[in-house]
């Protein structure tokens, strides 16, 4: 089998040790890899296959010789080093918002539009965390019922907030000491509607990326999205709740019959044992669960479920690999 040179920027982060991690786990085929992040973590060492392998400081030359680069350093990062990876030809895989609604670049979830990996032309970005673990859920109800609209509001952990966020729970929580604040208020015992940045039309960043990265997986602009996103004093995972209005009238023995055969994703639905999805569950899991599911009776052919997912895992890192092992098998 063919072995591949990887590069992993932001090689020291939440993401960039989930994916050095995930990549073992999977087998994913590589010859060699290169580490790399800021000056700051240059020369520390990572473990990759029981080995100790030193980060390098990012450079437009770290990119020779590399065939796959997984990014997740920041947009600003991504949208100056993924074009200097693909011209030195390598498909740069990227975790960050720098590309995802560039018409040109394709936005994947591999259980959702895997062939769209084929149009890419040397970048692919993988889409928002709270975005894939919905769209996975979304996808086979889509095609059986047509969704018109979805109103999700989302309970996303602290660790979509990078060490930073986990750091300043930790600290909160007596945990730690010297931490930096990401958050603009406590977060320990409190819940906080605001992910990213505002825009002036009162929507966050985070909640326009849940509107359009949807549409654009899905590939159907008529999927109306609306979303409120709250960041919760959580470490293991997001959890969504998910408000969907379809075209067609369903039966809801046949949404728990489509949603269990998906890929990817697990119904865990049992309220009268109190057996539904939790972060706690999910946290280092690769799948998304899903449960209460169950009819909304106050608008025509509407259904309430509840998902959760690691969103370092499905959310970040798994997605990026599954989308390199996509790519590397290649065409159906
Ligand atoms: N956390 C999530 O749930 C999640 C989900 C999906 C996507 N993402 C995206 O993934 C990216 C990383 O997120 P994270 O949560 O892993 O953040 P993080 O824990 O703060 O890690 C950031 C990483 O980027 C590196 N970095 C920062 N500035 C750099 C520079 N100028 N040059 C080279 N490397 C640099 C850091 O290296 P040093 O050690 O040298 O500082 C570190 O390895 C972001 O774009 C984020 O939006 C995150």
């Amino acid at each position: 089998m063919k072995q591949y040179n990887v590069a992993v920027v932001g090689a020291t982060g939440l993401v960039g040790r989930k994916m050095t991690q995930v990549l073992e786990e999977r087998n994913f085929p590589v010859k060699k890899l290169i580490p790399l992040a800021s000056e700051r973590s240059a020369g520390k060492e990572i473990s990759f296959r029981g080995e100790k392998i030193k980060v390098q400081k990012l450079a437009p030359e770290s990119f020779a010789g590399i065939e796959i680069a997984l990014f997740s350093a920041g947009a600003s990062v991504s949208r100056e080093f993924a074009p200097i990876a693909a011209e030195a030809g390598a498909v740069a895989i990227d975790n960050s918002s720098a590309w995802r609604m560039d018409p040109e670049i394709p936005l994947v979830v591999p259980e959702v539009n895997r062939a769209d990996i084929f149009k890419h032309h040397g970048i692919i970005a993988n889409p928002n965390c709270s975005t894939i673990q919905m769209v996975v859920a979304l996808k086979p109800l889509h095609d059986r019922y047509r969704i018109r609209r979805v109103v999700v509001s989302t309970y996303q952990s602290v660790t979509g907030a990078g060490q930073k966020g986990v750091d300043q729970l930790d600290e909160e929580l007596g945990k730690k000491q010297g931490a930096t604040k990401k958050f603009p208020h406590k977060i320990a015992f409190n819940c906080l509607p605001h992910i990213d940045v505002f825009f002036d039309d009162g929507y966050t960043k985070e909640e326009h990326k849940m509107t359009f990265e949807t549409a654009k997986i899905m590939g159907d602009d008529s999927i109306k999205v609306t979303a409120t996103c709250v960041r919760v004093p959580v470490f293991g995972g997001h959890s969504e709740s998910v408000n969907i209005e379809f075209e067609k009238p369903y039966e809801l023995k046949d949404v728990f019959a489509v949603l269990r055969k998906s890929p990817g994703l697990i119904v865990v639905d049992d309220p009268s044992n109190n057996v539904y999805p939790m972060p706690l569950d999910a946290y280092e899991k690769d799948e998304v669960f899903v449960g209460r599911i169950r009819r909304d009776d106050t608008a025509p052919n509407s259904l309430n479920m509840w998902v959760v997912s690691d969103n370092i895992r499905k959310g970040a890192a798994t997605n990026a690999v599954q989308i390199a092992e996509e790519l590397i098998k290649g065409r159906d």
